[in-house]
């Protein structure tokens, strides 16, 4: 069967194939293909174009990853130039060009020029990567009895073992207990639903405490790192207060523990910096990163390490750890011509003015229905969580309803919209080249979708 944009696909067939033989990601059974938008076939900026030929804008972009939208020309040829010198280079062969290239790009991007960057596939990749080497850090530097990993209730880290017990979504847990020994969890720094039931400011930053009370509690003998993200993604888009980073940070240097910060959803401009950490006031130890270094185009991803850590890995002491393709010239080429696009259209800067409209939008759709509870984010990381009674903030019973609902009134819509795997939050991590008439597209599906809701569900 030829399948090609140009040529129309049997969708019938295609139906039939995928219920078949596709094994769909995050719990989605073969059901999902008797829903429209089920099957896509092209994506072009912000939009992904189906089998019937619907165009529909996509508010997460490919789970955060398209920062750049589908389809850019100026990635495409970097793709095709690279693929016809070199697609792919076993890891621990000889380095290629651009991966040389794109590891001192976001050294001096990130952590800065002395800053090492190791390679996986995936943002669990990362991951991993990132927990094993703290492990081995404190082997190497004569405190092996450091081992324990310290994360959040709520936060999502990926689809390894090591990402699942990392993570705090018990939905994502539950199946494959019991999971990996030495992962703590402590309360997210989640204002909206504060688990001490305090006001910022004058709640004394009590997330940020339990860190401590947990460190010490634990013996901080035993903790090698503190995993986070700073804005929480798939656990319903969570920016911390602003002290939370740095008495991390302090708590940290204090115990010896490494801070890995999570930016696979927020690297790569996402908040209006290239990474978070940079206008929180502090300078993590490692920060993994994959989705929007490759703008989604190709599956690259990296932990970078700050120098004095990645130095102790010499000797004896060597990393053993790689993926096959996890020095990749082909992706490496594409992160490259991401970064150039992003700098010479100084996307950056467009980040918090498109944000500022965004929010101004949602604010006005919560002042018009009860069922919005909150407004919150960074950026193009924002949400609006949906609630059956704003004063309780009691959530929807059936969330996974609500979820349904929200999904088939944004395709009515033309607009692709993905609410959080934890509570009742929308995902809107758009395309960082959203422009003001697709973001009055997607606000007017929002606004019908709260709409139904409150109708439906409220
Ligand atoms: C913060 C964070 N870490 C890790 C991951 C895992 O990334 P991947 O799905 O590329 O393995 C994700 C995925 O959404 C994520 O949001």
């Amino acid at each position: 069967m030829a399948i090609s944009p140009k040529v129309k696909p049997d969708k019938a067939l295609l139906q039939q194939l995928g219920k078949d033989n596709l094994w769909l990601g995050f719990g989605r059974d073969s059901s999902f293909f008797d829903r429209d938008a089920s099957i896509m076939v092209s994506g072009n900026g912000c939009w992904v174009t189906d089998v019937d030929g619907n165009r529909y804008l996509d508010s997460s972009a490919c789970l955060g990853a398209a920062i750049l939208g589908y389809s850019h020309p100026r990635i495409i040829k970097a793709l095709v130039d690279q693929a016809q010198i070199m697609c792919s280079n076993a890891s621990g062969q000889p380095a290629s060009i651009p991966t040389i290239l794109l590891a001192h790009k976001v050294a001096t991007l990130g952590l800065g020029e002395k800053a090492k960057l190791f390679y996986s596939l995936s943002g669990s990749g990362a991951v991993d990567t990132a927990l094993k080497m703290a492990r081995q850090y404190f082997k190497i530097t004569g405190k092996a009895s450091k081992y324990k990993t310290i994360t959040r209730w709520g936060a999502y880290h990926g689809a390894t073992l090591s990402g699942t017990a990392a993570s705090g979504i018990p939905s994502r847990r539950r199946a494959f207990e019991p999971l990996s020994d030495g992962f703590i969890h402590i309360e997210p720094p989640y204002c909206y639903r504060c688990p001490w039931a305090l006001t910022y400011p004058q709640c004394g930053i009590e997330c940020a405490n339990e860190f401590r009370r947990t460190v010490e509690r634990e013996d901080p003998d035993t903790i090698a790192c503190y995993l986070g993200e700073l804005t929480m993604g798939a656990g319903g888009i969570i920016p911390p207060p602003p002290e939370y980073p740095r008495m991390v940070r302090q708590i940290c240097n204090e115990h010896n523990i490494l801070m890995i910060v999570d930016e696979v959803i927020t690297g790569f401009g996402r908040t209006g910096t290239w990474f978070e950490w940079q206008q929180c006031g502090i300078v993590p130890d490692m920060v993994t990163t994959a989705k929007a270094i490759t703008g989604g185009f190709v599956p690259v991803s990296a932990v970078q390490v700050r120098p004095e850590i990645a130095d102790v890995f010499k000797g004896p002491n060597v990393f053993m750890h790689g993926y096959t393709l996890g020095s990749y010239p082909l992706g490496s080429a594409v992160g490259l011509a991401v970064i150039e696009e992003m700098e010479q259209t100084n996307l950056l800067a467009e980040v918090n003015r498109k944000s500022e409209v965004m929010m101004s939008e949602l604010q006005r759709i919560m002042d018009s229905s009860p069922v919005v509870g909150d407004v919150r984010g960074k950026g193009l990381a924002l949400t609006i969580e949906l609630v059956k009674d704003r004063k309780t903030k009691a959530e929807f019973p059936d969330l996974d309803a609500v979820r349904k609902l929200v999904g088939s009134v944004g395709r009515k819509n033309g607009v692709l919209l993905a609410m959080s795997a934890y509570k009742g939050s929308f995902m809107f991590l758009t395309p960082l080249i959203i422009n003001e008439e697709e973001i009055g597209i997607l606000m007017k599906a929002v606004s019908a979708a709260v709409k139904e809701v409150e109708a439906k569900c409220g």
